[in-house]
């Protein structure tokens, strides 16, 4: 898909679906859809004039209306309310039904980035429009019979060429955003059959290369063995594939004692069948994306490199998946994990705090300034929030209302949960220092939580989001 900007005065280039927003005045009688459209050819403006509310069409928020012309172009209403009032997430929202719509019937669209200004940021807009239209154009198509959709080219029309520059980088940067989240999604995406740790690792690393000032390893399991992961390798103990350790570190190109060092980490589960606590068919089928918060780490990851931010970044991925062969670990297993704290495995569903308390360990020894996890960690979190929201957890206050205000200023729903010294005492088992489910009924998302804070040393600064 092609996305340009185009600063010509009037849009000459033969087009065919033209979107513009459009906004009702007035009231009954009085109502009229405001609409502006100087800049097109003069058909397609004279269509747009036209146009009247009526029964079939309000001009409402989230309305949409396609006008046919005989000229064989066609002109796309966007019903947006009130100018003023526009927020980022509603014109995401409307430009993202609109392209799904176009992308099916036209082989272009142009869009006229003066309707729609984010307060009076230009730049503002055309990144929001821009990331919104690549990820309405996500399609995880790979498994189907081909099928190429018409839609190959996006106008992004603007008569303020003095902006040009500055809206050329905000639409490349989208542009870098997009890519990452449509690769997340499809390492989600992958089933279990095509997308194994193994190969995960191996894509992981491939993918990086492209991305100065990063460097790659992976521990396999040779290396945990020696590090002591009793944690990560009794997950893994049942799987055909060995577990793997991904550490990508970002560093950038200026370097003082006041730069920061992030470490981003990532719960990779490939597949969660539970294990012996054998997960019910009701809810294993879906268990292939339990590596999201790998992959979604990764792609934050990528971007930060990619973009060349002025922090250190170490990105650290724990993959393999939950299975079962006559090895695999049974309940009640007492293992070691790598910060000498023994855990008593009474749910063998209950893997990813497991696999993250030994990464976590080797985490804290990069010596992080932050760490933010993110994990597919538990059901417990979508019964408490919906899958609407994300739960986020952590031992420092300031640390959390950074992430909460970050997670507001891009929309992105999350909600904070309180890890007390109860839930903490929960975690404590009676044959060994910790077991990895609680006691007592309730609180899972924050028991989960207070299982990985011990893992978690000299009292970093460390976030737990729960995106399950
Ligand atoms: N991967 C699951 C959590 C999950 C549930 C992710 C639903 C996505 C959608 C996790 O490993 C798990 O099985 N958690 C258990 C924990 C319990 C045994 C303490 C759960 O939530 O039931
Ligand atoms: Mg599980
Ligand atoms: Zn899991």
């Amino acid at each position: 898909m092609q996305i340009v900007l185009n600063t010509d005065k009037k849009l000459k280039v033969e087009m065919h679906l033209f979107a513009a927003y459009c906004e009702v005045t007035g009231k009954d009688k009085n109502a009229k859809v405001k609409l502006n459209n100087a800049h097109w050819p003069s058909e397609v403006k004279n269509a747009f004039n036209k146009a009247k509310p009526s029964a079939y069409f309000e001009g409402k928020k989230g309305e949409h209306f396609h006008l046919h012309l005989p000229s064989g172009e066609s002109a796309y209403l966007i019903g947006m309310g009130e100018k003023e009032k526009l927020t980022a997430e509603t014109l995401r929202k409307e430009i993202a039904k609109t392209i799904r719509y176009a992308s099916s019937r036209s082989a272009d669209l142009a869009i006229h980035l003066e309707d729609f200004i984010l307060g009076k940021n230009l730049e503002k807009s055309a990144f929001v429009m821009t990331e919104s239209m690549m990820m309405a154009l996500y399609d995880f198509s790979k498994f189907k019979a081909a099928k190429t959709l018409p839609l190959k080219k996006i106008i992004i029309h603007t008569t303020k060429s003095e902006y040009k520059t500055s809206l050329l980088k905000e639409i490349e940067k989208a542009k870098l955003v997009a890519d990452a989240v449509n690769l997340c999604r499809d390492f989600v995406n992958l089933p279990p059959n095509e997308l194994n740790s193994e190969k995960f690792a191996k894509a992981v690393v491939k993918d990086i290369k492209a991305v100065k000032r990063v460097k790659a390893k992976v521990v396999g399991k040779r290396e945990m063995e020696k590090q002591g992961m009793g944690c990560f390798l009794a997950v893994n103990a049942g799987s055909a594939y060995e577990p793997q350790l991904v550490h990508l570190t970002y560093t950038p190109s200026k370097v003082t004692s006041k730069t920061k060092h992030v470490a981003l980490v990532g719960k990779g589960l490939t597949f969660d069948t539970g294990g012996y606590c054998l997960k019910p068919s009701t809810s294993i089928a879906g268990m292939k994306g339990d590596m999201a918060g790998a992959a979604t780490v990764y792609a934050a990851f990528k971007v930060i490199a990619a973009m060349g931010l002025p922090y250190k970044v170490s990105c650290l991925l724990g993959m393999t998946d939950n299975a079962i062969n006559s090895k695999a670990v049974m309940p009640d297993s007492i293992v070691k994990a790598r910060n000498g704290k023994t855990v008593e495995i009474l749910n063998t569903d209950a893997e990813g705090r497991l696999v993250l308390a030994d990464v976590m360990d080797y985490t804290c020894d990069q010596k992080p300034d932050f760490i933010i996890d993110a994990a597919t960690l538990t059901g417990a979190c979508v019964a408490a929030l919906g899958f609407e929201f994300s739960g986020i957890m952590g031992n420092n206050k300031v640390w959390n209302a950074k992430i909460l205000e970050s997670a507001r200023a891009q929309d992105e729903r999350l909600w904070e949960l309180p890890i007390v010294d109860e839930f903490r005492e929960d975690m404590k088992s009676n044959c060994a220092d910790l077991r990895n489910i609680g006691k007592n009924l309730g609180g899972g998302a924050q028991k989960g939580a207070a299982f990985i804070e011990y893992f978690v040393k000299n009292n970093i600064p460390w976030a737990h989001i729960d995106i399950a």
